[in-house]
C-alpha cells in the first residue's frame, strides 16, 4: 500500500542509545498524535498516529499499544490502516455502553473509533477531511470501518481531530464531538445520539494563541480545588506552530460548558493575534515538545489523564533515531487549582512509579554553592527521575547540568530575577539534524514559600521537568552520547542552597 517511507537513517547503535525506557516509542516505525485513548475493562488503550511501514510521516493509521499501570506498554497489531481512499487521521474512541450506534449485538457494546478520514486524491471525496466511525466488538483489538462513512462532512480540506465525550447535564444526555477547523482557529461542537448523524451545537475561537493552525481539541470537566460540587471545564487546543518557545504546542481554556456552547473565562485576546502576548497564555506544557495531548475516555475513578507526543513539527522526521522515530510523553494526570488567586491545570505523572524496579539511588541534603559547578558523583545515569529544592541566595541562576560529558550537558535552570525556568539543550548533545533544535526555551516560574522544586524525567532522549509540583511543566528532547550521563548542579554569580535531591535510577 503506498510507498514505503524511509527516513534519515544514523547509525543503528546510536539510534538504539536513544530508545527511551520510560516513554512509549513504537517498535520499528514512526509515530505522532495519541488517538482513541480510553481505559476499558482493566486496560488503557493507547492508539496513535502511525506509518506501519517507515519512519516519517505517511499512510497515517491507528497503531495500538495497551498497558496495565500506565507505565509500561505492550504494541499491539496495527488497529485501523489507511486504504486506497483514506489515511486515517487523529481521533478518538467511546465505549457505546447503550449501543446507541448499533454497532454492538445482544452480549457486547461496542468500542466506536472516531477519527478523520483525510480523504486521497483518487477517492470519492478528493481533498476532504471528514469524520468517520470504526467499532470494535474485541475490546479494541480488532476493528471494522463503518459501511457509511464519512458520518459527518462539511466539505473542508481542515476539518479533522474529532474528541467524543457522553454529555449528561441539564441540557439532557447525548454525545458530544469536539473537532477543529484547522485554518479558522476555531473548535466546533456538534451533537449526537447514535454516532451517526450530528447536528451543530457552536463554535469557539479564534482567541488567544492563532499564530498557527488549530489541532486536536479536548473538552472535559475537572472539580476545582478537588470540590466535585464546583466543575469548571477545560477546553484544550494544539497549535502548530507558534508555541511559547517556537514550533508545536498546547494551549488551554478555562470556563464553562452548558450542552451547546463553551464560554471561556481566561480568554485575555480575542479573534485573530499577530501580536506576542503568548507568555500571557495559559500552556499545557512550556517545552518543545509535547504535543497534540488529549486525554482518556473512561478513566478509572473519574481522574482526567492525558497523554501527548513528545516532538515537534519544526524538526519531527528528522530526529536521529531509527528504526522508530518518537517517543509518547509519560501519561500526566490533570487536575484544576487556584494558585495566587488564579485557576490553572496542575499536572503529575500518573501511575504508581514505586513499582518500577529502581536500579538504585542516590540523596543528597542541605548543599550550599557558590558560583561553581559540582558533579555529583554516584548520581550519574540515562533513565532516572530527580526531585530536587533550592532555596536561592544571591545565585542570578543555578540549576542542573544533566546528561553531561564533564563539560557540556542540558541545562535546566532558574533565573529567579527574570522569574524563569528554562532548558537550554544547545551542547544537549547531537543538535545538527535541524536548525530550529538548538534552543533555550523559558517557563514563567515563581518560588513557592521561597524555594524551587523541580521533579524530572531523564530518559535516553527526553527530558520531562515537572515545576512546583507541577504547576508548570517543560518537555523536550534531547540526544546526548550514550556515555554522557554526569548529574551536576550548579550556580552562578552567588549563592543557592540545594535543601535536597533524590535521584531514582531506573533499569
Ligand atoms: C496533528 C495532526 C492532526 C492530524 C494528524 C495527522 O499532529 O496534524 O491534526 O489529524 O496530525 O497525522
Amino acid at each position: 500500500m503506498d510507498t514505503l517511507a524511509t527516513g534519515n537513517t544514523p547509525t543503528t547503535t546510536a539510534a538504539e542509545n536513544y530508545r527511551p525506557a520510560l516513554h512509549y516509542t513504537a517498535e520499528n516505525s514512526w509515530l505522532n498524535d495519541p488517538n482513541g485513548l480510553i481505559h476499558h475493562d482493566g486496560m488503557y488503550h493507547l492508539y496513535y498516529q502511525n506509518n506501519p511501514w517507515g519512519n516519517v510521516w505517511g499512510n497515517m493509521s491507528w497503531g495500538h499499544a495497551t498497558s496495565t499501570d500506565l507505565l509500561t506498554w505492550t504494541e499491539q497489531p496495527l488497529a485501523i490502516p489507511c486504504d486506497a481512499n483514506e489515511e486515517v487521521f487523529s481521533g478518538s474512541m467511546v465505549h457505546d455502553r447503550q449501543n446507541s450506534s448499533g454497532f454492538g449485538n445482544e452480549t457486547t457494546a461496542p468500542l466506536v473509533a472516531v477519527y478523520t478520514s483525510a480523504y486521497k486524491p483518487e477517492s470519492a471525496h478528493p481533498g476532504v477531511q471528514a469524520q468517520s466511525l470504526a467499532y470494535s466488538l474485541d475490546g479494541g483489538y480488532t476493528w471494522t470501518k463503518y459501511s457509511n462513512n464519512p458520518v459527518l462532512n462539511r466539505g473542508s480540506a481542515n476539518f479533522r481531530d474529532p474528541k467524543v465525550f457522553r454529555y449528561d447535564g441539564d441540557a439532557g444526555s447525548y454525545w458530544v464531538m469536539v473537532a477543529v477547523e484547522a485554518l479558522d482557529h476555531q473548535v466546533v461542537l456538534y451533537r449526537s445520539q447514535d454516532l451517526k448523524t450530528w447536528e451543530h451545537l457552536s463554535s469557539f475561537g479564534p482567541a488567544n494563541a492563532t499564530t498557527g493552525i488549530w489541532e486536536c481539541p479536548d473538552l472535559f470537566p475537572l472539580p476545582v480545588d478537588g470540590d466535585p460540587k464546583n466543575l469548571k471545564w477545560v477546553l484544550t487546543v494544539n497549535l502548530n506552530p507558534g508555541g511559547p518557545n517556537n514550533g508545536s504546542a498546547g494551549q488551554y481554556f478555562i470556563g464553562d460548558f452548558d450542552g451547546t456552547t463553551f464560554t471561556s473565562t481566561s480568554t485575555v485576546t480575542e479573534g485573530l493575534q499577530d501580536s506576542n502576548r503568548l507568555g500571557e497564555y495559559h500552556w499545557l506544557d512550556w517545552g518543545r515538545d509535547y504535543y497534540a495531548a488529549v486525554s482518556f475516555s473512561d478513566a478509572p475513578d473519574g481522574r482526567r489523564l492525558m497523554i501527548g507526543w513528545m516532538n515537534n513539527w519544526q524538526y519531527a522526521n528528522t530526529i536521529p533515531t531509527t528504526p522508530w522515530r518518537s517517543p509518547m510523553s509519560l501519561v500526566r494526570e490533570i487536575t484544576l487549582q487556584t494558585s495566587e488567586g488564579s485557576l490553572a491545570l496542575v499536572q503529575q505523572p500518573a501511575g504508581d512509579w514505586t513499582t518500577l524496579a529502581g536500579k538504585g539511588s542516590f540523596c543528597l541534603t542541605q548543599t550550599t554553592l557558590h558560583d561553581s559547578v559540582q558533579v555529583l558523583a554516584g548520581a550519574a545515569g540515562a533513565v532516572q527521575r530527580i526531585d530536587v529544592t533550592f532555596t536561592p541566595g544571591n545565585a542570578e541562576e543555578f540549576g542542573l547540568i544533566l546528561c553531561g560529558d564533564g563539560q557540556k550537558g542540558t541545562r535546566v535552570g532558574i533565573r529567579p530575577g527574570e522569574g524563569n525556568l528554562f532548558v537550554d539543550r544547545r551542547e544537549s548533545g547531537r543538535t545538527d539534524f535541524h536548525s530550529s533544535f538548538p534552543s533555550i526555551d523559558t517557563a514563567p516560574l515563581r518560588a513557592t514559600a521561597g524555594s524551587y522544586r523541580l521533579t524530572i524525567f531523564v530518559d535516553r532522549c527526553s527530558i520531562e521537568v515537572f515545576a512546583q509540583d507541577g504547576q508548570v511543566t517543560m518537555s523536550e528532547l534531547i540526544f546526548p552520547a550514550e556515555t554522557s550521563t554526569e548529574l551536576s548542579v550548579y550556580a552562578i554569580g552567588g549563592t543557592v542552597t540545594m535543601n535536597t535531591l533524590q535521584v531514582t535510577k531506573f533499569p
